[in-house]
């Protein structure tokens, strides 16, 4: 069966500028959460990707009348007469378990199938639905799928996280929203995408306060009203990813759309490997001549360094003048990469949860696989500076996250195509 590539020369300078999308994290998310007021709600800044696509047929699944424009999407809810998100999408997406606070909150049911999603560890849902249970649902987890009651009703409750996981807090919040009482999550995650989400959820209506920090507080109300329209924040991890390209075409490259101070420690790191930075208000430009200085990272929630520029980084050390350390502390097996990237020279050694990197002079192109999204972002920026051609397979996994990728890498010079393999 014929499968989409992309194929990169490696060498070719880069400069110019990217419009950065929104964030792929916070619409699908937000996408979810309008299921919480019944009526029409438009989301601006919508990246054209396909997990966007897919949650879109979650929703309609559901019974809302959805319909995409220029980046843009349109979810009428009040149509919405199912509690079911069934496995043949959820498979396809673990972003689609953001329904399950959602469904909770409006309908007191839910039926949702266990995810499936990036191959990047165990991903367990144990914190979800411990923090839901602590605010009085009910579950039942059999043949594959949860189902959610709640009989004695919603109740606000004080609930601590054993890990400040992203999902678990979107859900949390999605359900406490129209719960009694209030609710207050501690070690909660503070991603950018939290903070969009409870702008949202605020717009709509909801009492929410500490967004952006470890304890969140939410106060219940009776019932919600669609916002009419939301912007959703701009791409934080797309932004990073451009910068390392820009980084490894020399520049000038200039990322538009995205808040720096959502990149801090992605940019402490850039100009640690001596990288020239000019930030903007909503713009970061980066240019860089001679040798990266290799510098060690270590994954953290935020505003620790984003696993999901773990990948986009570590083609930097690989080509560092010297030795370093990536420490992944948020997946347990995030570094499917490293063994691809390997066969264009790099020399990574894993351990556990430690990559040691020993930088190369030059990598060299080859057919390689991308193992996951991040992951086949990076090998293609791996591809803008070896030598000879990189030909990157599994380009599925990129479109779920990138809008427009390969174009947009075009724009800043690189030689790039994508076409259907032989
Ligand atoms: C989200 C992002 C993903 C990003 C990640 C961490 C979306 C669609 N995806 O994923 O791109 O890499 O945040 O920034 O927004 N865990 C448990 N039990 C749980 C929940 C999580 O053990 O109930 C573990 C996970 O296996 C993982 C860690 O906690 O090791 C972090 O997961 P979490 O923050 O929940 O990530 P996601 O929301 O799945």
């Amino acid at each position: 069966m014929s499968e989409d590539l992309i194929i990169v020369s490696g060498g070719a300078p880069l400069e110019g500028t990217v419009n950065i999308a929104g964030a792929k994290n916070s619409v699908l998310k937000l996408m979810a959460a309008s299921l919480l007021a019944p009526g029409l709600t438009t989301i601006e800044n919508v990246p054209i990707i396909s997990d966007v696509t897919l949650m879109g047929k979650v929703l309609s699944n559901l019974g809302a009348k959805v319909s995409f424009g220029d980046h843009r999407v349109a979810i009428d809810t009040a149509p919405v007469d199912s509690i079911e998100a069934p496995y043949e999408l959820v498979a396809q997406m673990r972003a689609s378990i953001a329904v399950l606070g959602p469904l909770i909150a409006r309908f007191g049911r839910a039926h949702v199938a266990m995810p499936g999603g990036c191959q990047i560890g165990s991903r367990k849902l144990d914190m979800h639905i411990a923090g839901l249970e602590a605010l009085g649902v009910s579950f039942d987890i059999a043949h594959g799928f949860i189902d959610a009651s709640i009989p004695q009703g919603l109740i606000g409750a004080p609930v601590i996280l054993e890990f400040p996981s992203v999902g678990a807090t979107e859900n949390l919040m999605m359900a406490a929203v129209l719960a009694q009482g209030t609710t207050i999550i501690n070690n909660a995650a503070r991603e950018p995408e939290i903070v969009d989400l409870a702008n949202y959820l605020i717009a709509m209506g909801a009492r929410i306060e500490g967004a952006g920090t470890p304890a969140i507080s939410i106060e219940g109300v009776k019932e919600l009203s669609p916002v009419a329209s939301h912007t959703t924040v701009g791409d934080r991890i797309e932004a990073g990813t451009f910068l390392v390209a820009g980084v490894l075409g020399g520049g000038p490259v200039t990322v538009k759309g995205v808040d720096p101070s959502h990149l801090e420690m992605a940019l402490t790191k850039l100009r640690a490997m001596g990288v020239q930075l000019e930030v903007g208000s909503d713009s970061i430009t980066v240019s860089h001549s001679g040798a990266i200085k290799p510098v060690d990272i270590q994954t953290l929630p935020h505003p620790g360094f984003p696993t999901d520029l773990q990948a986009q980084f570590m083609v930097l050390d690989a080509l560092a003048d010297g030795r370093s350390v990536i420490t992944e502390n948020v997946f347990e097996n995030r570094f499917m990469f490293a063994d691809e990237i390997a066969r264009m020279g790099a020399e990574i050694r894993i351990e556990g949860h430690f990559a040691f990197v020993t930088g190369v002079r030059q990598l060299s192109g080859a057919p390689v696989r991308s193992p996951d999204l991040r992951g086949g972002a990076a090998l293609v920026l791996a591809g803008l500076v070896a030598d000879g051609q990189t030909v990157v397979a599994g380009v599925e996994h990129i479109d779920r996250g990138y809008e427009h990728f390969v174009d947009k890498l075009a724009s800043l010079g690189a030689q790039i195509k994508r076409a259907p393999s032989a």
